[in-house]
C-alpha cells in the first residue's frame, strides 16, 4: 500500500512529484523517493521515513528534468531504509511499485547474478528483468511486454527509461493505477487525489491493463490469460476530486478535525437516503428485490467490518433477513458457500482495500448481486459493484477511520430500514419513528462533542494502562471492538473488545486493579444485563469508564460506582451505535495525544491497504 506518481511534463517534475507524494503519504510513510531523466540519464533521490526527509535531501541536491516518477512506501519486503526505498533503478530503467511480486525470489534466480541486487525488495527484480530485455536490443515497450507475463502477485508500477524523455510505461494487476490526461502532458497516479492538482481528466486502468504513455496520449493494452496483450479502450472521465490540499483547519490533527466533522457529514449522508420532513426513506433503486433475497453476506476489513457487524444486527432485527459478516481476508479462502440469488454487501472507506476487493470478486464469481458502501466514488470496489451507496464523509486523511465509520453506519441504518420495508417487517409508524431518530443524530452528535474536554480528562487513566478492555452488548459489541481498534491503532496500547456477556467465560481473569474497562451501555433492553457485568468488573477492581445516558448513569450508580462516566443523549437504541462511536474515538484520540504518538500517521499502518 504505497503511493505512486509519474509525470511526463513541460515543467520541472521534482516539485510536482513531491506535491503528488504529499497527497499520497496516507498510503505509506516508511520511505520516499523520486527519479527524473536528466539529459536522458536516470537520476534519483531517496530517503528513509517521512516525506519531509526527502524534501531535505532535495534541498541539498535538487533534481532537474521534466519527466519523473515518485513513490511513498509502506514496507512489505525489506526494512524501511534508503536502500529499499523506491524508485529502484538500473542505468536503463527506473521503477516505482505498489503491491507484492510474489515470485520475486524465483525471478531473482532467473536474473542470475545476485550482486546486481542492491535492495531486499521484491520490486527491484522487475527493473533487472526489463533491463535484461533492453540489453538484448528490445524496445522499452517490447521489454515490458515480455516481462509482464513473468510476474505473479499484485502490482501497479510506473517506469521511465534512460534516453526516452517522452515515454512512461505503467501496468496494473490488483493495485489501483490511473492515467491523467493533461495539455501536452501525461501523468500516472495511484488515485485521483494525487492527480487532481495536475488534471481533471482521468482514466482508471482495469485488471491486467498496461499503458504506454507519451506526451500526446496513451496506448492501453490488456494482458490476457494466454500471456498475450491486446489493445483496449478505457473511458477518460472528469474527476470530481478537488485539487485543493486538505488542511487541518484549527485542529492539531486530521483525526481530531474528522471527529468534529461528524455532525455535518452524518447529516450530508442522511440527506441522500432519508426525507426527514416526511420521515421516509429515499434509497436509490437496488438491483435486487430484498423480499426475494435468501441471505445477505457482508464483507469488509478493520473498522469497516465492525460497521458491517452493526449492519448485521439491524438487518436481522428489522428485516428478519439472515445476514453474515465475514472479514475480507477470510471469506475468499474459506470458500464460503453463497446461496443462489444472494446479496453480497461490501463496505470500504477507500474502496481499494485488496482483501475486500478480492472477497467481492469471489462473491461475483459465486453469482451474488454486488452492493457496496464506499466513500470514494471512483474507487475500484465502486466500479466493480452492481450498485453503490456512497457515504458523504469527504476525504478522510487520518489513518484511523472515524467519520467514514459513522457515515457507514448511517447508510446501513437506512438500508436495513429499506430491506424491512420491502419485506413487510417495518410498519409505517415504526418507520417514521426510526426516521425521526435518525434525523436527530447530527444534532445529538454535536452534543456528544461537547464532552470533548471531559473525555480528555479521563484519557490519563487509559494512557497509563498496559491493557484496556471495551465491552458492550448487542450493537454495542461491534462498537466495543471498534473502540479497542482505535486505541490500538493510534496509542499502541493493547486493547480488546468483547461482548460483555462473554467476559465471565475467561477474559474476566485479566481484570484486576487499575485495568480500564470501557463499557458501552445505552439505556434499552440490554441495560440491566450490561449493568450486572459492570458490577462484576468493579468488584474485581476494574476501572470502569461507563458510557450511558442520564437515566442509565443514575441507575448504574445505585448498583456500583464506575471510575468515570461519559453521559450521552438518550436516543432510540436503534441509532445508539452511531453516537456511542464518537466518545470512544475521542478517548483513543486524547490517549494518543497524551502518549505523544503520531496520531494521523501511526507506525506500521497506512490508510488504504492495497495488498493481501
Ligand atoms: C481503521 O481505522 C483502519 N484504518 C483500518 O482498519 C481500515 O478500517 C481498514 O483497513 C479498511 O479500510 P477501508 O475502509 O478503506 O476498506
Amino acid at each position: 500500500m504505497c503511493g505512486i506518481i509519474g509525470i511526463l511534463g513541460k515543467q520541472e517534475a521534482a516539485p510536482r512529484l513531491m506535491d503528488g507524494l504529499k497527497r499520497l503519504e496516507y498510503r505509506g510513510y516508511d520511505s520516499a523517493g523520486i527519479a527524473t531523466l536528466v539529459n536522458g540519464r536516470i537520476d534519483r533521490r531517496r530517503a528513509e521515513g517521512k516525506l519531509d526527509n526527502l524534501a531535505r535531501v532535495l534541498e541539498g541536491e535538487p533534481l532537474t528534468g521534466t519527466a519523473g516518477i515518485g513513490h511513498t512506501r509502506w514496507a512489505t519486503h525489506g526494512v524501511p531504509n534508503e536502500a529499499n526505498a523506491h524508485p529502484h533503478a538500473t542505468d536503463h530503467v527506473a521503477i516505482v511499485h505498489n503491491g507484492i511480486i510474489e515470485n520475486y525470489q524465483e525471478l531473482r534466480e532467473r536474473v542470475g547474478d545476485p550482486s546486481l541486487f542492491l535492495s531486499e525488495t521484491d520490486t527491484e527484480v522487475v527493473a533487472h528483468l526489463v533491463g535484461a530485455y533492453l540489453a538484448q536490443g528490445l524496445s522499452p515497450e517490447e521489454a515490458v511486454d515480455c516481462t509482464l507475463p513473468l510476474l505473479e502477485g499484485a502490482f501497479a508500477f510506473v517506469m521511465i527509461f534512460a534516453g526516452h524523455h517522452d515515454l512512461m510505461i505503467g501496468a496494473r494487476r490488483g493495485s489501483p493505477l490511473a492515467i491523467g490526461y493533461g495539455e501536452g502532458e501525461m501523468f500516472f497516479g495511484s488515485d485521483a487525489l494525487a492527480l487532481a492538482p495536475l488534471t481533471k481528466r482521468i482514466c482508471y486502468l482495469e485488471e491486467g491493463d498496461w499503458a504506454v504513455v507519451r506526451p500526446d496520449g496513451a496506448t492501453i493494452r490488456q494482458l490476457g490469460e494466454d500471456g498475450r496483450s491486446r489493445p483496449v479502450e478505457r473511458a477518460v472521465r472528469e474527476t470530481a476530486v478537488s485539487g485543493a490540499m486538505i488542511g487541518k483547519g484549527n485542529y492539531r490533527h486530521f483525526m481530531e478535525k474528522e471527529i468534529h466533522e461528524q455532525p455535518a457529514v452524518i447529516g450530508d449522508t442522511l440527506h441522500s437516503y432519508l426525507n426527514p420532513a416526511e420521515g421516509t426513506l429515499t434509497l436509490p433503486g437496488l438491483p435486487i428485490d430484498p423480499a426475494a433475497v435468501p441471505k445477505v453476506t457482508i464483507s469488509a476489513c478493520g473498522t469497516a467490518s465492525y460497521a458491517g457487524m452493526v449492519g448485521k444486527y439491524w438487518i436481522e432485527q428489522l428485516a428478519r433477513l439472515p445476514t453474515e459478516v465475514d472479514i475480507g481476508s477470510e471469506l475468499r479462502y474459506r470458500e464460503t458457500p453463497l446461496p443462489e440469488g444472494g446479496l453480497a454487501l461490501f463496505i470500504s472507506q477507500s474502496g481499494e482495500t485488496m482483501d475486500t476487493l478480492e472477497a467481492l470478486r469471489y462473491a461475483k464469481r459465486a453469482g451474488q448481486t454486488i452492493l457496496s458502501i464506499v466513500n470514494v466514488p471512483e474507487s475500484t470496489i465502486a466500479r466493480e459493484s452492481d450498485a453503490v451507496l456512497l457515504t458523504q464523509a469527504g476525504p478522510e486523511i487520518g489513518v484511523a477511520s472515524t467519520k467514514a465509520f459513522t457515515t457507514q453506519l448511517t447508510v446501513l441504518a437506512a438500508l436495513a430500514m429499506a430491506f424491512a420495508k420491502a419485506r413487510g417487517t417495518l410498519d409505517r409508524t415504526r418507520e417514521a419513528a426510526l426516521a425521526a431518530a435518525l434525523a436527530e443524530v447530527p444534532g445529538r452528535a454535536a452534543e456528544v462533542l461537547n464532552h470533548d474536554a471531559h473525555i480528555a480528562s479521563i484519557a490519563r487513566a487509559v494512557a497509563d494502562a498496559r491493557d484496556v478492555f471495551y465491552m458492550g452488548r448487542g450493537t454495542g459489541y461491534p462498537i466495543a471492538l471498534e473502540g479497542a481498534l482505535k486505541l490500538k491503532e493510534i496509542s499502541y496500547i493493547h486493547a480488546e473488545g468483547y461482548a460483555a456477556g462473554e467476559m465471565k467465560h475467561g477474559p474476566i481473569a485479566l481484570i484486576e486493579e487499575d485495568v480500564p474497562v470501557v463499557m458501552i451501555a445505552p439505556s434499552g433492553p440490554l441495560f440491566d444485563k450490561t449493568a450486572s457485568n459492570v458490577q462484576e468488573m468493579v468488584s474485581r477492581g476494574g476501572k470502569v469508564i461507563f458510557l450511558s445516558d442520564a437515566e442509565g448513569l443514575t441507575r448504574m450508580r445505585t448498583m456500583a460506582k464506575p471510575f468515570a462516566e461519559i453521559e450521552l443523549p438518550k436516543v432510540d437504541p436503534f441509532v445508539a451505535p452511531i453516537l456511542y462511536a464518537i466518545p470512544i474515538q475521542l478517548l483513543a484520540y486524547h490517549t494518543a495525544v497524551l502518549k505523544g504518538t503520531d496520531v494521523d500517521q501511526p507506525r506500521n499502518l497506512a490508510k488504504s491497504v492495497t495488498v493481501e
